[in-house]
């Protein structure tokens, strides 16, 4: 498995050289765009890596699937979707073209950058902070990593910047699709795209959804039937507006970020974290999407 995972990285090198790291967010464009790692977590808990899989980078948009998470837990599924949708768009993951022309101007999907700030709003907790908290601590739970922190650069960055969520969330609010003050519902879904992270935390993620909801020490986090909704939207909405031919070609549940992460969960088999800041034009990791592709080939992965 180690040979087969260092071969995929070398092969997967050219492809991360075709991408560019994300600059829209200033402190991303520091990342080192060459680097390109990937850890595999078996259900049985062995732990393969390879390449730079010690790289840290904020999770970004995979913040999504925890936060989608906490929101089922705490609100059912009925209640959140029906504030955010449930299908796929071919437009961008910060586009604000479908507040205005889909129906109930509600965000189309949780995946993409409206419908994670709209689920954000609907989180209980009586301040951002108790709120962020109960994120975070999930995170660390299903990562089994109590050393997860806030990349407070990145935070202050996206804050100082994040202007299309701003319009994004203004927009729904005069929609009436959420209440509540949103500077600070920002600053909640601000911080939980600024949790640092590596290669590792994101294969744990995909490991408990393989799982079902159970973790690899054998506790269970949540229940089937919301692994089984996440999974779904990851399949349909999670790599954007290039999941359908993400699906084509490696169909496997996933969800990217524009740290250059790559979480997949392999049901019944592995989780796959990958790392590669370089991205593709729908801000995909480049070389991570190689490189999960080579591995898909390999050991047949597609859920297909
Ligand atoms: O809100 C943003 O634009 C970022 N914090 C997250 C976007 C993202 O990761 C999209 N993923 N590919």
């Amino acid at each position: 498995m180690k040979r087969i995972l260092d071969n995929i990285i070398n092969d997967s090198r050219d492809s991360a050289n075709t991408g560019k790291v994300a600059d829209y967010i200033p402190e991303l464009a520091k990342a080192n765009p060459q680097a390109l790692g990937i850890c595999v977590t078996t259900l049985d808990g062995k732990e393969y890596y390879a390449g730079d899989y010690d790289t840290k980078f904020t999770i970004q948009s995979i913040s999504k699937v925890i936060t989608l998470m906490v929101a089922i837990l705490e609100n059912g599924a009925e209640y959140v979707f029906s504030k955010v949708g449930m299908e796929p768009t071919e437009l961008a993951f910060n586009s604000i073209t479908n507040l205005e022309t889909s129906p109930q101007k509600r965000p189309l999907n949780p995946m993409i950058n409206a419908g994670a700030i709209a689920v954000t709003s609907l989180l209980n907790g009586k301040t951002p902070e108790d709120k962020i908290n109960t994120i975070l601590n999930l995170t660390r739970k299903i990562c089994e990593n109590d050393s997860i922190t806030i990349n407070e650069e990145v935070y202050r960055s996206e804050k100082a910047t994040g202007n299309r969520n701003r319009a994004l969330a203004y927009y729904m609010k005069s929609n009436g699709i959420f209440d509540g003050d949103i500077e600070e519902i920002l600053d909640v879904y601000f911080k939980a795209c600024s949790m640092e992270v590596t290669c590792r935390d994101l294969a744990r993620i995909g490991a408990m959804l393989a799982n079902d909801g159970v973790l690899i020490s054998g506790e269970r986090i949540v229940s089937r039937d919301i692994c089984r909704i996440i999974k779904t939207i990851m399949v349909t909405c999670g790599m954007y507006d290039a999941s359908g031919k993400f699906a084509v070609h490696i169909g496997i549940p996933a969800k990217s970020g524009v740290g250059g992460g790559i979480m997949a969960a392999v049901p019944r088999r592995m989780g796959i974290g990958l790392v590669g800041p370089a991205l593709d034009s729908k801000g995909n990791s480049s070389g991570g999407l190689k490189a999960l592709e080579l591995l898909s080939r390999e050991f047949d992965l597609s859920i297909f």
